[in-house]
């Protein structure tokens, strides 16, 4: 058995885990969100477009009211008339809660239906007859951008293209100088695909108004669960549901990564339901609905370029971006970063110019962008970065490692301003590398490699040198929805000494119970199991952005150890008093105060804890409590320096993973186990983009891979054994020296990969591969280039 919370810690998003019972709970109420039942609960199923794009000619319900135990039917038209039949994004765009006259992708909501048992609902929703009238759908974003293109967001006054925002960072003028100027330049075109988080538990919420009192009580999967209550006030503070009146309750979650950030139609529809009826309305994706609605990462299509000379200095890198946003967007992002951290595109190396140019378009594909397992698209920076860094050795003869080790930043140049303006914290790439190359041996890998090739076999060995840019962030550059992105922490230690800490966090499986506890009573001196961790009610903890982007460490953590370093300023002071010592002759030791140079004249922090209730100086507050609202002053750099080895079957075009070695560099580390099952399930999710993920969709909108069945998701059947180290190179800034973790091992996993593969091949004149690397794209690569 092994001890962890949810499958996040030990194997990403359950898949190395086929059902939640086989895991053991250390800490937590293990009280998900499906095992709720309130009493008069009534269920809602959705009733979905099969077009991407009609107009709604009309909606009969009349054969599934007809049905016993069909409560209604409720659709675009019911909502328009309390106005709630739109919403805002996160990203300040609009998206339908139920439509009125036209769905704008497969699989979109149309009506819902309510039923006292969920089994009714879903039969109901069978019976509910939509007339449709199918238009041709925009599902090419180059094509979107045309001029000639039909405008998709007619509801917007005046639009008159399908161009949703432009964003740029760099300086142009001087990196098209450097390019123009290079001896050597590379270049490729790259599509990162549209993907899933497919987390093992699908979204859902009880929506629970208690019409007596005004007061709505969400039951809910979110990550978010202060965002998600001042944005359901936003929407529904006219009907009388202002924020005081709403608490949002997140039990816990079988994985979010991300796709559980954005408020979805299904939350605000059984709001309004639970609101007309005053009942309780519980609503659950089922997989296929989830797979094929929401949860959607990635979609950029990528033009990158490296320039450099052509002894391997790299001098500059150009990225063209061309962001999929599906219909709306309703992405994530920090305000000011439409196109999230793209901007880390940089990577690990050092030189002055670059420059970024991202358009973000609407199609008829549902809303996508979520920041899957990565802090807000640098999965898909550092993939561009390390494949142009291959692609740019490979073009001069070079080594990449050898290439990489002649460009890193060098340690002693921490804190390193980036061409894109980022403040690199701290870093020791040569070492992560150096130590990943030494686990490998990488030079016999090399020479096996030649002897292979000799035989006509192919084996490749890819590298990922990556730097992330995660803990989001510093008031004055971070903010969702004019909220700054601060996070919190509120420490209450009782008369007997042992403590109730509360976060603006949401743990989804990381284990925050467990870190939480560790970093309080690390700092205070009590012991971790006296430490009752909580997060997720919007009732009792402190305001805070949630967990998403590997931002818990970098801010909570932070405040938890701020608000204990408080608490135990206040513990000096109540030693100095009852010790009649002034507090300069005080020493601390974990757990306890003494005298210097008289370690018997002491107080133990229970007593000291004890005394603020019962005997605390003069003049003093009474009490134990602290609370800290922490805004970082700069965000944490962890790194990481990834070796893949592939064996590539040329007669099928299989891909073997032979071995994976990760060195992962995420500052000082508060719990290893926690860290290293955050990284097993990293780099499988790294793994399914590289070899398997990808959604399919065809000229008419249709979604060719909407189940399981069909979307290869790996498990661990194809999950290679994952070998695991670390290096440490504290963040300066941090209070704990700690840097996020949970998303490196995604980030680093697919460019390694892939790079591999690009490798195995490179002989062959073979410089780019578009992921997901499937037998039969390769398998067709091999007869083009003659290999087979
Ligand atoms: O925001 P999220 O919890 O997903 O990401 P994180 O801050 O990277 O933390 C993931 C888990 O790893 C948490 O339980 C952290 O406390 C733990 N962690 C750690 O033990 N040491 C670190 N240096 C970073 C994270």
């Amino acid at each position: 058995m092994i001890q962890c919370k949810t499958s996040k810690e030990i194997g990403g998003m359950g898949h190395s885990i086929k059902r939640k019972e086989d895991v053991r709970f250390i800490q937590g109420k293990g009280q998900y969100i499906d095992d709720i039942k309130l009493p008069g609960m009534i269920y809602m199923d959705i009733v979905r477009s099969p077009y991407a794009y009609a107009k709604i000619l009309s909606i009969n319900s009349e054969k599934a009211l007809a049905l016993p135990g069909v409560l209604a039917v409720v659709t675009g038209k019911d909502l328009e008339q309390h106005n709630l039949h739109w919403m805002p994004t996160l990203m300040s765009d609009t998206q339908m809660v139920l439509p009125i006259d036209t769905v704008m992708y497969q699989s979109q909501e149309v009506a819902a239906v309510i039923a006292t048992e969920r089994y009714i609902a879903a039969d109901a929703v069978e019976l509910v007859e939509v007339e449709y009238e199918p238009m041709q759908p925009v599902m090419d974003p180059f094509k979107a951008m045309e001029p000639d293109a039909p405008v998709l967001r007619v509801d917007k006054e005046g639009k008159t293209d399908n161009h949703i925002w432009h964003w740029e960072a760099g300086d142009k003028e001087a990196t098209d100088q450097v390019f123009n100027e290079a001896e050597v330049t590379v270049k490729e075109q790259m599509h990162i695909p549209r993907i899933h988080v497919v987390s093992i538990e699908t979204c859902g919420c009880i929506a629970d108004y208690d019409k007596i009192n005004n007061y709505l009580t969400m039951h809910m999967t979110t990550q978010a669960p202060h965002a998600i209550r001042t944005i359901i006030a936003l929407v529904a503070g006219h009907l009388g549901l202002t924020e005081e009146k709403i608490r949002v309750i997140s039990h816990d979650i079988g994985g979010g990564f991300g796709g559980k950030v954005p408020i979805y139609p299904g939350y605000v529809i059984a709001i309004a339901v639970s609101f007309l009826v005053g009942k309780p309305v519980k609503w659950i994706e089922d997989r296929t609905e989830n797979l094929q609605a929401d949860s959607f990462a990635r979609d950029y299509h990528i033009t990158a370029e490296m320039a450099g000379t052509k002894e391997g200095k790299i001098l500059a890198t150009r990225f063209k971006l061309l962001c999929d946003q599906g219909y709306t967007d309703a992405a994530a992002n920090p305000s000011k970063y439409p196109a999230g951290m793209f901007s880390i595109c940089t990577g690990s190396y050092d030189y002055q110019n670059s420059y970024v140019e991202a358009d973000a378009v609407y199609t008829n594909k549902p809303p996508g962008g979520v920041a899957y397992r990565c802090s807000f698209r640098v999965t898909e920076a550092v993939h561009a970065v390390e494949r142009m860094t291959d692609c740019f050795a490979q073009k001069i003869g070079k080594d990449p490692a050898q290439l990489r080790m002649d460009n890193f930043i060098h340690k002693d140049q921490f804190p390193y301003k980036s061409a894109l303006g980022w403040e690199f914290d701290s870093g020791d790439y040569h070492q992560g590398l150096q130590k990943v190359m030494e686990v490998v041996d990488y030079h016999a890998l090399r020479k096996e490699q030649e002897e292979k090739r000799a035989k006509g076999e192919l084996m490749g060995i890819g590298i990922c040198t990556f730097t992330e840019i995660v803990g989001a962030g510093p008031s004055k550059d971070f903010d969702i929805l004019g909220i700054k992105m601060f996070d919190s922490a509120e420490i209450r230690v009782h008369p007997t000494g042992k403590a109730i800490a509360r976060f603006g966090t949401k743990s989804q499986g990381q284990g925050h119970e467990t870190t939480y506890a560790q970093i309080v009573a690390e700092e205070l001196g009590i012991p971790a199991e006296h430490v009752q961790v909580e997060e997720g009610d919007t009732d009792t903890a402190p305001y805070g952005l949630g967990t998403y982007a590997s931002r818990s460490t970098p801010t909570a953590g932070a405040a938890a150890a701020i608000a204990s370093r408080k608490l135990r300023a206040k513990a000096k002071k109540i030693a100095a008093y009852l010790l009649e010592v002034s507090e300069e002759d005080l020493e601390w030791e974990p757990g306890k105060f003494f005298v210097k140079g008289a370690p018997e004249k002491a107080k133990t922090i229970q007593e000291l804890v004890f005394a603020a209730y019962t005997n605390y100086p003069p003049g003093m507050e009474a009490g134990f409590e602290a609370t800290h609202y922490y805004d970082p002053p700069n965000l944490t750099f962890p790194s990481g320096a990834y070796i893949c080895v592939v064996d590539i079957d040329k007669e099928t075009g299989q891909v073997k993973v032979r071995r994976f070695v990760a060195i992962d560099d995420c500052g000082n580390i508060i719990n290893p186990m926690i860290v290293q099952g955050q990284v097993h399930g990293g780099l499988t999710q790294g793994l399914a983009p590289a070899l398997y993920e990808e959604l399919i969709y065809d000229e008419e909108g249709n979604i060719l891979n909407g189940t399981l069945m069909d979307y290869l998701v790996p498990t661990a059947v194809e999950s290679p054994n994952w070998e695991t180290g670390h290096t440490i190179t504290p963040s300066p800034h941090h209070p704990l020296g700690a840097k996020g973790v949970g998303e490196s091992p995604t980030v680093g996993a697919t460019p390694a990969i892939a790079n591999a593969v690009v490798d195995a091949l490179s002989h062959l004149g073979v410089t780019h591969i578009e992921i997901p690397i499937t037998p039969p794209k390769l398998w067709k690569i091999l007869k083009e280039k003659g290999a087979v």
